[in-house]
């Protein structure tokens, strides 16, 4: 058994022999397990929720999906007693998307007989999605070396680009970010980031390949963009800085259309943003074989 709640606990081999599962699953060599698992989403979802369903299923997984609203923690449960309910209910495994950031967990996964899977915790950490966006980037490209990443928008709120620039960077990619101040984290570098551009016509010249965010407005305890208007002109993407785009562009979703993008943007041919939602079932399965079967 294994869990998975940061990518920062995954080395380099770890995550290439998660994405040559994903690549036998696309290939149609789907591993078979037996078992409960529960999917605790306590937080809206459609891409996550619904392709850790479909992927538990096609595996032969029983799934039991519960929401906030449905849980024992509305009359004051922990989330720790949660998960330790499931583990006495002999789950295998518990696939959580929470509010709150899920840290410090060392000892709250070593105490518990059933695998954890992080789907979206906070701002902290979304490592599916991570693994899904370099598998589908190794998949458009090839070797990641020297490839440069621009990550565009609300930064400081994303765990889409805390789980996704650390696995670039692993593989040989460089990652620059461009967006508001109030939206970029004070000290960036710290986390790897080789360029910040306020401009991002300027970060459009310097990137491959470009990562656009979602605002984050649930996560925003004060009004960090003057207006959605303002923002969509200074950093979205725009017919014009489409042309700009050296190679692809992707977005996690959901697009806010008219503030992250021009909406038909999203089906243009340099979105990755529908292999990215594809891809994340192969890497969703993956994962669940590699926590569950290959301990
Ligand atoms: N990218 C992502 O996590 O999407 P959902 O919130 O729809 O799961």
């Amino acid at each position: 058994m294994r869990h998975l709640i940061s990518v920062l606990d995954l080395s380099k081999e770890e995550v290439q022999q998660i994405l040559k599962i994903a690549r036998e699953i696309r290939d149609g060599k789907i591993p078979k397990l037996k078992g409960d698992v529960a999917l605790l989403f306590f937080e809206p979802s459609t891409r996550t929720r619904v392709s850790f369903e479909r992927s538990c299923r096609e595996m032969g997984l029983r799934t039991y999906t519960v929401t906030a609203s449905e849980s024992s923690t509305v009359k004051g449960e922990s989330f720790f007693d949660t998960l330790k309910t499931f583990e006495a209910l002999g789950f295998r495994g518990v696939i959580f998307r929470v509010p709150f950031v899920f840290f410090p967990y060392e000892d709250t996964v070593r105490s518990l007989g059933t695998s954890l899977i992080n789907a979206g915790d906070g701002t902290h950490q979304h490592p599916t999605q991570g693994i899904t966006d370099l598998f589908t980037l190794i998949d458009r490209i090839g070797d990641l070396e020297g490839l440069k990443v621009l990550y565009v928008g609300d930064v400081a709120h994303s765990r889409v680009f805390r789980s996704g620039s650390p696995l670039l960077r692993m593989f040989g990619a460089e990652v620059g970010v461009s967006g508001p101040r109030t939206l970029i984290p004070k000290g960036v570098e710290a986390l790897g980031v080789s360029r910040v551009f306020d401009d991002l016509d300027e970060g459009l010249e310097w990137a491959d390949v470009v990562v656009w965010l979602r605002i984050q407005k649930e996560r925003q305890r004060e009004k960090l963009i003057p207006s959605e208007e303002g923002y969509f002109r200074q950093f979205g993407l725009t017919k014009e800085r489409y042309a700009k785009i050296k190679r692809f562009f992707m977005h996690p979703g959901p697009v806010n259309r008219e503030v992250d993008m021009e909406g038909d943007l999203v089906y243009s041919e340099k979105s990755l943003i529908y292999e990215q939602v594809r891809n994340g079932l192969f890497v969703r399965m993956a994962v669940l074989r590699w926590c569950l079967e290959d301990g």
